[in-house]
């Protein structure tokens, strides 16, 4: 597999490419900034408001007037198409009373009136006419004074779309890295991918928990046992990659790891750990293979019959997978963009978590759930799915496309609990945890400026 090669040689893909690692320190991460109202407003204050975040999909705003709603913590931004090549995104607040002026969700508009005393906004948020502006208003006619719903930036990178507070922040280019930017783009998002799943489910933790729980692989052998026999989750196999204020690891998915041993193979009803398993069948029918006589017994070498297969049956499905190197066929590529998208990438589909605190309670999150897949030349798009929302033990957890987000989802509350304990100081990260020591160095960084 690639990953036996050189990491930092220059001879490999540059997605490949090892990055530097930064100086690492071992100081437990504070149970406190998980639990703390402090903590929480210093993060709106000195985060939230200074970062690059994604609101929505730019598929969303395909005709002008199409606009979408992002609620992040206290706010509401409204993110509209207001003309065939731009997007603007504005706070979503009636200048007159403070009213919210759309609900949550996604529609169309001609203009945006107020519900409550009809203040009307053009697209682009400039109040265009108030009942009796003309007399009645003695600080200046409204309208004539030019009261607009404040900007707030806005760009779009590969289909997505984000926003940032800060008039005076960073472009978004800028932000996430020319790396970051062109490892994304081989995979051609914006051109090919579509939402197919969109839900939001209310965990019971700090918002922090929600990325940590995605920001390392320790946990596989203790949660996610189904996953043991067709991946390799150990550090020696799985690189972790640091590009400004953002992570990568590439989860090796095709073979099992060391950890995949013959005592585990048998408690798990097999012979032994070179058998074929139930996962690995269903993993060589899903790229059209038939287990062969010739392969038992060498499981573990199957990997580049599962590339071959991989970049064959993309190629036979019209996918141009020239700008995709081998691992990116089979392996889940793995970035973290600060402050709070987890990405889970592979060819065919990807997945976006988005962990957003709760506006008021820093022990409550809303955890985003969007799936997208890719669309081929000539095939029609999946139509727009529905926006659902959902609470821990409602019964969706059966839905999710694989058991494992179950099996994550299910470590949240007892975290929190965890937290409040007297008998818990801080997180003791192991070294291949240290995506989430980076992450919280970031956060850091940011708390500690005024
Ligand atoms: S609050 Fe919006 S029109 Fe009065
Ligand atoms: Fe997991």
């Amino acid at each position: 597999m690639a990953v036996s090669a050189d990491p930092s040689s220059t001879q490999l893909a540059p997605i490949l490419r090892k990055t530097p690692e930064p100086p690492w320190d071992q100081a437990l991460i504070p149970k406190e900034r998980y639990l703390s109202a402090e903590v929480m407003r210093l993060e709106w204050e000195r985060m939230w408001r200074r970062v690059w975040l994604y609101a929505g999909p730019l598929s969303d705003l395909a005709a002008v007037g199409d606009y979408f709603t992002f609620e992040i913590g206290p706010e509401s931004v409204l993110v509209v198409r207001t003309a065939p090549d731009r997007v603007q995104a504005m706070y979503n607040v009636c200048q007159h009373r403070g009213r919210r002026i759309r609900q949550q969700g996604c529609g169309f508009a001609r203009a945006f009136t107020c519900p409550y005393h009809r203040w009307r906004y053009s697209l682009e948020g400039r109040l265009v006419s108030a009942p009796d502006a003309d007399f009645d208003f003695p600080q200046a006619n409204p309208v004539a004074a030019g009261l607009c719903l404040p900007q707030v930036r806005c760009e779009v990178f590969e289909g997505l779309v984000f926003v940032n507070f800060d008039q005076r922040a960073e472009a978004l280019a800028e932000y996430l890295t020319r790396d970051v930017m062109e490892h994304l783009h081989s995979y051609r998002w914006g051109a090919e991918f579509r939402i197919n799943l969109d839900w939001t489910v209310a965990w019971p933790c700090n918002w922090k928990i929600g990325v940590d729980s995605f920001n390392e692989l320790y946990h596989l052998q203790g949660i996610h046992p189904e996953l043991m026999d067709m991946s390799d989750d150990t550090p020696a196999a799985c690189p972790l990659d640091f590009y400004g204020r953002h992570s990568r690891f590439i989860y090796r998915v095709g073979v099992p790891g060391p950890r995949w041993d013959d005592a585990m193979a048998r408690a798990r009803g097999y012979r032994d750990a070179n058998q074929i398993t139930a996962g690995v069948r269903l993993m060589l029918k899903g790229l059209g293979l038939e287990p062969r006589p010739q392969w038992e017994g060498r499981v573990k070498e199957l990997r580049p019959v599962l590339i071959a297969a991989a970049r064959e049956r993309a190629n036979r499905q019209g996918i141009d997978t020239s700008g995709l190197v081998d691992d990116q066929l089979l392996d889940d590529f793995h970035y973290f963009l600060f402050p709070n998208i987890t990405l889970n990438i592979s060819a065919h589909h990807f997945w976006l978590f988005r962990h957003r605190p709760h506006p008021t309670d820093p022990e409550r999150m809303l955890w985003d759930f969007q799936q997208f897949v890719r669309v081929r030349p000539g095939q029609a798009a999946p139509p727009r799915p529905p926006h659902e929302n959902y609470v821990i033990g409602d019964g969706h957890e059966a839905r999710f496309p694989h058991i494992a987000l179950a099996q994550d989802e299910a470590q949240a509350e007892e975290l929190q609990c965890g937290m409040r304990s007297a008998g818990f100081r801080g997180l003791y990260l192991a070294h291949q945890e240290r995506r989430i020591r980076y992450f919280h160095r970031v956060l850091e960084e940011y708390l500690a400026q005024p």
